[in-house]
């Protein structure tokens, strides 16, 4: 069965045209999740269990997942935004700091900045790798007075591992912070200058690293997301921030224990029955060894609930352990792909096969890609455009960006589409997908 929220705009009763070679007897989605019994299983197992949220799961999932992207620390959260507003106060970032990241990925990426009140400063991307640009970002760092930018955001964009090494080393000239948007590319890799793979996420290079467990992701989670780092003090930050900033570590606390026991307050006066009384001999401040009552939390910061539920978590491990299995599909979906479009008159770009992408998506660029996107629609395939630029979008439109400023970007929107990816996509599917590309195009 191939109904899927993931192609959400299609219309589910739309029948396969009749005449074609072959048929889509359901829609095609350009990605979906894939639910085994095993994770319905283990679902149902949490649901009965004791703890629906902040129990057990989400510890297990977050030490699997650290594991699995060979990180120190992770932060199971709700979803990839809540992972990236997170980061970005984590970071300190504040009104007016500047961040570069790349127009080609989803709003999110750069919205983080701003929720915290900075400036987003998008650079262009590289037409061969679709990806961040380095040395655009070199030319705007090399720009301004050292001190300018507060960080980048990289993304490894459709699942193509962004080069970490390299934009750590710009980083450290000029004393910035990264986020690398993982989004796309849990397991992707690249080779660095040891030729050593490193795992996106893996912390080696970028400050922090999110991921998003929606279901058109490798991993499916309903809604989902996770933090990775190397950095302990970050990781302390962000599971603070994650739960309304609350602190519950007695070796942490502001408050004395005498406030906390509910009989002193800081001021030095005493509480006695609803009286306040002024006290001249009350051990006002925290001596580090009295003993806090149970209940007692403190909330030293201005945090969210940005929570994963223990179900979710759940989901999330069992979908873990297929992960490596989704990928390989992934890679040899990309590979067939590749085959039948390289050298193709109508093809100005492809994804390609590349050494450590992930493939959440497999991208073609195209002569007349609004004839052929509605083309595959009316064959029931749902292709997607990823993504329309995001400093082109009204919002960031309004902080003064327009057509032109990302050459590279507008081209790429101009031919890009995104084809069916995703593990459970079969051969035959796969095959009336190129038959109807080909089809199109009369080849
Ligand atoms: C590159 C990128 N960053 C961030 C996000 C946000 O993740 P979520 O949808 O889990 O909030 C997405 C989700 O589509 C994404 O593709």
């Amino acid at each position: 069965m191939l109904s899927s929220q993931n192609a959400n705009n299609r219309k589910n009763d739309k029948k396969p045209v009749s005449g074609s070679r072959l048929t889509a007897d359901k829609p095609i989605p350009y990605g979906r999740q894939n639910i085994t019994e095993e994770d319905i299983q283990t679902v149902i197992e949490t649901l009965k269990s004791d703890y629906l949220t902040q129990g057990p799961k989400i510890a297990e999932f977050e030490t699997a997942f650290a594991k699995y992207v060979g990180s120190k620390y992770a932060v199971a959260v709700s979803n990839g935004t809540a992972a990236l507003h997170l980061c970005a106060m984590a970071l300190n970032v504040k009104e007016g700091d500047k961040v570069i990241t790349t127009p080609i990925t989803f709003a999110a990426s750069a919205n983080c900045v701003r929720y915290c009140g900075g400036e987003v400063v998008f650079a262009d991307i590289d037409p061969e790798t679709y990806l961040l640009d380095i040395t655009k970002v070199r030319e705007l760092l090399e720009a301004s007075p050292k001190g300018t930018y507060k960080g980048i955001i990289p993304v490894d964009f459709a699942g193509r591992a962004v080069d970490l090494e390299a934009f750590r080393n710009l980083a450290n000239e000029y004393d910035l912070w990264i986020i690398e948007d993982s989004c796309h590319a849990p397991g992707g890799y690249f080779m660095d200058s040891d030729a050593n793979k490193q795992h996106c996420g893996n912390g080696n290079f970028a400050d922090l690293a999110i991921f998003s467990f929606h279901p058109v992701k490798h991993i499916a989670c309903g809604e989902g997301g996770m933090i990775t780092t190397n950095d302990e003090k970050l990781y302390e930050k962000l599971l603070q921030l994650r739960t309304h900033g609350i602190v519950k570590d007695e070796k942490k606390y502001k408050n004395t224990s005498a406030f906390a026991i509910g009989s002193t307050v800081m001021s030095g006066a005493t509480v006695m029955s609803g009286t306040t009384v002024r006290s001249s001999a009350v051990d006002v401040m925290s001596s580090g060894d009295e003993t806090y009552p149970n209940w007692y939390m403190e909330m030293q910061d201005l945090g969210y609930n940005y929570r994963l539920t223990d179900f979710q978590a759940a989901l999330g491990i069992s979908q873990l352990k297929r992960a490596d299995e989704g990928l390989t599909k992934r890679r040899e979906i990309a590979a067939t792909y590749e085959k039948a479009f390289v050298g193709k008159k109508f093809i100005k770009g492809q994804s390609g096969v590349v050494e450590g992408h992930a493939y959440h998506l497999y991208v073609l660029e195209v002569e007349n890609r609004l004839g052929l996107y509605n083309y595959l629609r009316e064959h029931n395939i749902f292709a997607q455009i990823h993504y329309i630029p995001c400093h082109l979008m009204p919002y960031y439109r309004g902080f003064g960006w327009k057509e032109g400023d990302m050459p590279n970007a507008e081209n790429y929107y101009k031919q890009c589409i995104s084809l069916p990816m995703f593990p459970t996509l079969t051969d035959e599917e796969q095959s009336f997908v190129i038959e109807r590309i080909n089809e199109f195009y009369n080849v």
